[in-house]
């Protein structure tokens, strides 16, 4: 993968004005590589969507600089859009048009012959399920059609960035799924750059290279989804104990593992690399369990925990 810069953004914000003016976006910067899709995660307010709307240039940022392909996005605004596409469940396309006026305009704007027009609609819509309804009128179609020529609106252009916000909101499991093959294979033909929100911890795990957590307007975490879950690296144990709850007990007390009981079942939380030792420490001691099972960190857990230090935070400053 070719690691040149596509975005660059650097001390962004947003400040909504107002009677009680509001910061949704603090000062943030990133930068986003060729090829790279990268996840902007966040609870609700966070400023995910302030962000995407600033990169769009739709929204005013306050302050700051965003770069595109090296170049400053306020002085090469009409150029970069060429380049920069944009979904998001929550925006809709004309309703009056059909799904075919709709991507036909859309590709005449952005220059496509009339074959490569006609080519990519068909492969896009068939792709995604709706190309029997093309002579619909976007006001007939379902929350999840019109994500889905949302998406292929968006791809329709060759864009070199895509910009998705919450893409996959509005669709049931099997067609968010659908929506994510097709990102990838995006990426893997066209080398586009993504930055894709989602409030999907398991989504953003399986399709985004990088995740960046925005809390209160600002970046708090930015790392592979991996490295973030391992960050936390607490582990959950949970047995079945057939015999030696006692020893059981003893032996987390004496090791100092935080655990709970309920009925016969025991969670020992412990750092993922201590469950071995665990496991064989409890043989030692002639404890048998019935059942076993581990949980290990994921994004999720990683999210909660954040969330979790956000509330504290606030808490502390009411
Ligand atoms: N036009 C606006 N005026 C004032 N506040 C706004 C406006 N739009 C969004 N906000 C506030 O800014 C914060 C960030 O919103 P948003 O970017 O939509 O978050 P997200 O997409 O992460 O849910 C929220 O607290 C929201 O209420
Ligand atoms: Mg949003």
């Amino acid at each position: 993968m070719s690691r040149d810069v596509v975005l660059s953004v650097h001390d962004l914000t947003k400040t909504y004005t107002g009677k009680k003016p509001f910061v949704a976006v603090d000062h943030i910067s990133f930068s986003m590589h060729e090829g790279e899709i990268l996840g902007l995660l966040g609870p609700n307010g966070a400023g995910k969507t302030t962000t995407i709307q600033m990169l769009l240039s739709t929204l005013k940022p306050t302050s700051g600089t965003i770069t595109y392909f090296g170049k400053d996005f306020y002085t090469h605004r009409s150029e970069t859009l060429q380049h920069v596409a944009f979904a998001s469940t929550y925006i809709q396309l004309p309703h009056r048009l059909t799904i075919l006026e709709n991507l036909n305009v859309y590709g005449m704007l952005y220059n496509l012959s009339p074959a490569e027009r006609k080519h990519r609609i068909q492969k896009f819509l068939t792709f995604f399920g709706v190309w029997d309804q093309r002579n619909k009128q976007m006001s007939d179609l379902s929350a999840g059609q019109k994500t889905r020529v949302m998406l292929a609106k968006a791809f329709l252009a060759h864009p070199r960035i895509a910009l998705l916000d919450e893409p996959t909101a509005s669709l049931d499991p099997d067609i968010a799924h659908e929506v994510r093959t097709f990102v990838l294979e995006q990426r893997r033909e066209y080398n586009v750059s993504m930055l894709f929100t989602s409030h999907n911890m398991d989504e953003v795990t399986e399709v985004c290279d990088r995740v960046m957590f925005l809390q209160h307007g600002k970046i708090v975490a930015d790392d592979t989804p991996d490295n973030l879950a391992r960050s936390i690296s607490t582990a959950t144990v949970q047995l079945m104990v057939g015999d030696g709850m006692k020893r059981t007990i003893e032996y987390a007390k004496k090791h100092k593992l935080a655990h709970t009981i309920e009925n016969r079942v025991m969670n020992i939380s412990l750092d993922e690399q201590h469950i071995a030792e665990l496991l064989s420490g409890l043989a030692k001691v002639g404890v048998e369990y019935t059942q076993i099972s581990i949980n290990k960190p994921s994004l999720e857990t990683y999210f909660l925990y954040l969330a979790k230090q956000g509330r504290v935070v606030k808490k502390e400053n009411t």
